[in-house]
Order: C-alpha cells, then sequence, then structure tokens
C-alpha cells in the first residue's frame, strides 16, 4: 500500500518535472520541432525526388552539378578513343564514386573499373560491375575476409608488390573455395608502391604465379608523376620510358611462361600518349569523364563538366567578395576553382567555409545574393565532400545521384 504522503510527494515530483520539461522546451525551441510534422519529414526527404525538375537556378547553394550533356560526349569521345587506339578501358572510380556513371562508360565500351579501395570496390560490384581492379595493396584480416567474399560475386583482381602477403590470401581463398586476381604492380617512376621492374617483378610475379589460390594475370604501373603540364618533351619522354618499363617486363614475364593477359596503366594525365604505346593492354583514365581546371593543364581534352554553384555571401569591400564555398566544399589544393562569368579577378582563396575573391580593380556590379559557377579545380579533390552530385540538362534537374562511394575509405 502507499500511503498519502509518499502519493503526496509522487504527485509534487511529477508537477516538477513537467515544469522542468516545459522550461527546457521553451529553451532550446527542441518542442517546436518534435511537434512540426513537416519539419520532421524535411529532415527525411529525398532530394533524389523532390528536386528533379527543378531549375539549376532554384537549387540550393553551395551545390555540386555536373554538366549531362557535357559529361556523357566525354564518355563516348573517351570510349571511341580508346577503340581507335586498340587497347581497353578501365576508368579509374576514385574520383568518379557514382555507380551510375561507371555504367555510363562500360555502355560506352570501358570492360569494368579501377578501383583505389575495397570499400569502393564492393560499392561498385553492389551496382552490378563484374570486372573489377582493386590498384591498390589489400592487407589485414578483415580486409583478406572482404576481399574473397567479393571474388565470390565479381572477377576482382588486386595489385601485390610484395610476397609478405601471398600466404594469407592463398588460405582466404581456397577456404572461400575462390581464386584472387592479381596484378604485380610496378614502380616505374612515380615511388609509390610498387616492385621494382625487370628481375624483381618476374620474380614475384612467379611466386603469385605459383600460389594456390591466387590467379596471375599480369603487371600494372602507374605513370602518375607524368602527370604535368601537357606541352613538355619531358612529359612525353618520362611516359614512354615508364610505360617501356612495364611493357618490357610483361615481356620477360612472358618469357618464363607466365600467362601475362593484362598490362595495365595510364590515367586521364597521360592517356594520350600510354594509349599510343606497344605493350599496354588497358587504360585507367578516370578523371576525364569530368575533366577540369587541373585535368585541363594535363592535357586532357574532355569538355569540362564540373562545376560548384555558390551564393555571395558578402561584400566587405569593392575589391573583395566572400561566397558560401570554402575549402570543405570546393578545395583549391591542386589548381585554383574558376568562376564562370566573373571578370578581374586577382585571386582566389578558401578557409574552411568562406570562399574569398579578390578583385583586381573595385566592382561594384557583383551584388549579395548573386550566384555563380566555378569549375572546379581537381574533380578527385572536390566531389568526394558532397553527399549528392546534381545531373543537369538544359538548365533543369535531371538526376541527383547519391555518392555512394564517399568515405568508403577501407
Ligand atoms: C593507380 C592509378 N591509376 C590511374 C590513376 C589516374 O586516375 P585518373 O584518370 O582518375 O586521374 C590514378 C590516380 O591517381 C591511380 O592512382
Amino acid at each position: 500500500m502507499v500511503s498519502e504522503t509518499t502519493r503526496n510527494l509522487l504527485h509534487k515530483l511529477t508537477v516538477v518535472k513537467r515544469h522542468v520539461i516545459k522550461c527546457l522546451i521553451k529553451a532550446t525551441g527542441k518542442g517546436h520541432i518534435a511537434r512540426n510534422t513537416n519539419e520532421y519529414t524535411a529532415i527525411g526527404k529525398d532530394p533524389a525526388v523532390d528536386e528533379v525538375g527543378l531549375k539549376k537556378s532554384d537549387l540550393d547553394t553551395p551545390v555540386l552539378w555536373v554538366d549531362l550533356d557535357k559529361l556523357e560526349d566525354n564518355i563516348i569521345s573517351l570510349g571511341s578513343f580508346f577503340h581507335a587506339a586498340g587497347v581497353q578501358w578501365r576508368p579509374h572510380t576514385k574520383g568518379v564514386k557514382i555507380p551510375a556513371i561507371a555504367h555510363k562508360a562500360i555502355r560506352a565500351g570501358a570492360i569494368g573499373v579501377t578501383c583505389a579501395k575495397l570499400g569502393e570496390a564492393e560499392v561498385m560490384v553492389a551496382s552490378g560491375i563484374t570486372d573489377i581492379l582493386v590498384a591498390n595493396q589489400v592487407v589485414g584480416p578483415q580486409k583478406v575476409t572482404r576481399l574473397v567474399n567479393l571474388c565470390r560475386q565479381a572477377d576482382v583482381k588486386i595489385a601485390v608488390d610484395s610476397d609478405a602477403t601471398l600466404a594469407v590470401m592463398s588460405q582466404a581463398a581456397i577456404q572461400k573455395g575462390v581464386e584472387i586476381g592479381i596484378l604485380v604492380e610496378l614502380n616505374t617512376g612515380m615511388n609509390r608502391a610498387g616492385v621494382e621492374p625487370g628481375g624483381p617483378a618476374v620474380e614475384l610475379s612467379r611466386k603469385v604465379h605459383a600460389t594456390p589460390g591466387l590467379a596471375y594475370r599480369g603487371l600494372m604501373a602507374w605513370e602518375g608523376h607524368a602527370c604535368v603540364t601537357d606541352e613538355t618533351d619531358w612529359k612525353e619522354d618520362e611516359i614512354k620510358r615508364s610505360v617501356g618499363l612495364l611493357a618490357d617486363t610483361a615481356e620477360a614475364c612472358r618469357a618464363e611462361g607466365l600467362p601475362v593477359d593484362i598490362v595495365s596503366g595510364g590515367g586521364s594525365g597521360t592517356y594520350k600518349v600510354t594509349s599510343q604505346l606497344e605493350g599496354i593492354t588497358e587504360i585507367q583514365a578516370g578523371g576525364a569523364v569530368f575533366n577540369d581546371v587541373s585535368y585541363s593543364s594535363w592535357g586532357v581534352e574532355t569538355n569540362p563538366s564540373l562545376y560548384v554553384r555558390v551564393t555571395v555571401t558578402s561584400r566587405p569591400s569593392p575589391t573583395r567578395m566572400i561566397t558560401d564555398a570554402g575549402w570543405k566544399t570546393l578545395p583549391g589544393w591542386i589548381g585554383e576553382p574558376v568562376p564562370v562569368g566573373l571578370s578581374g579577378v586577382e585571386s582566389i582563396s578558401m578557409s574552411a567555409e568562406h570562399g574569398t575573391v579578390t578583385f583586381s580593380e573595385p566592382n561594384t556590379d557583383v551584388r549579395i545574393g548573386d550566384v555563380f559557377d566555378f569549375m572546379v579545380s581537381y574533380t578527385d579533390q572536390t566531389l568526394f565532400l558532397h553527399d549528392t552530385l546534381y545531373g543537369i540538362r538544359d538548365g533543369i534537374v535531371e538526376v541527383v545521384w547519391t555518392i555512394t562511394a564517399r568515405g568508403k575509405l577501407r
């Protein structure tokens, strides 16, 4: 039995509790959010459904968008270029990250995709892509487990540059009843990962080929150190030298009876030269499907198609304008983003969430609330910062892609 005194005390406590909750709701404004169903649904709304059909001019900023006509033209012209060069195309998706775009490339002739990380490869395989190269080492027990699982769903190849991981991968593959495709990675001048060309690469290839559970498929290298301005003789010579090392090593492996089907290399900054060289079977160029300020400076000839739209949020002086896109949105770590239709720009700098444009002469035309498109400086350093990419055709949102391989760092 609860006594009268206890009951009174409990009642008083309940009244006090209600009062405290009311005060808290008033102070934080949370009660409004909690009770307003419209605001709740606004949080969970699906932009892919709600924003398709909007005019580009009606999108809130900052917003990452792609010109679909240009993107599709780029993909078709790259596919035709590689077809004419007699090499296969395996676009790198490290800076593309959207399976729907990879599928457009496959429809234009690509054989599959290159990925930088296993997590990226899982996203691509989940979208139905079955021919995958993870152009990276896969190290550690969790990753090896994921790798053999992925091999059940797709033809997956990874890069190997040491015999340290062979036994673990072999055991996992045998246990799972799969074969892991292996390309031996060479260092042909980039000085990143990779075994040395010639003897050391042939030796490692022999070991891979002799390891049960591993399917030796060939070699890869990335001559990324030659991604410099297109017009230098050094660039062409260096690409030829690097790819020559790769091709010669492939021949040396074949001379030993090793089954080299794949000799993979090249990227957006080098494909025009690399694709013409003897011995290479496939090109990994990916970012060229978008093109940007940096790729253009490296000789990529597709149409720049990727932009960030920003709003002018402040005009602190006639020679300075501030936008709502800093380096968390529109970085300039490699190259500088270029504003479209804005003249007299002396410099552009970024803090985290503010973009600062300095004019060489006072500019009184630009007002707070004006909106500008910036061509991105480097796709690979911009796209991964965003949740969504808006595909625009004729000024209208046609598709809103979730950037599904974003954050797939493992
Ligand atoms: C292994 C590898 N291949 C190719 C590329 C080129 O990729 P993209 O064509 O997207 O610049 C890179 C880029 O860094 C790379 O790491």
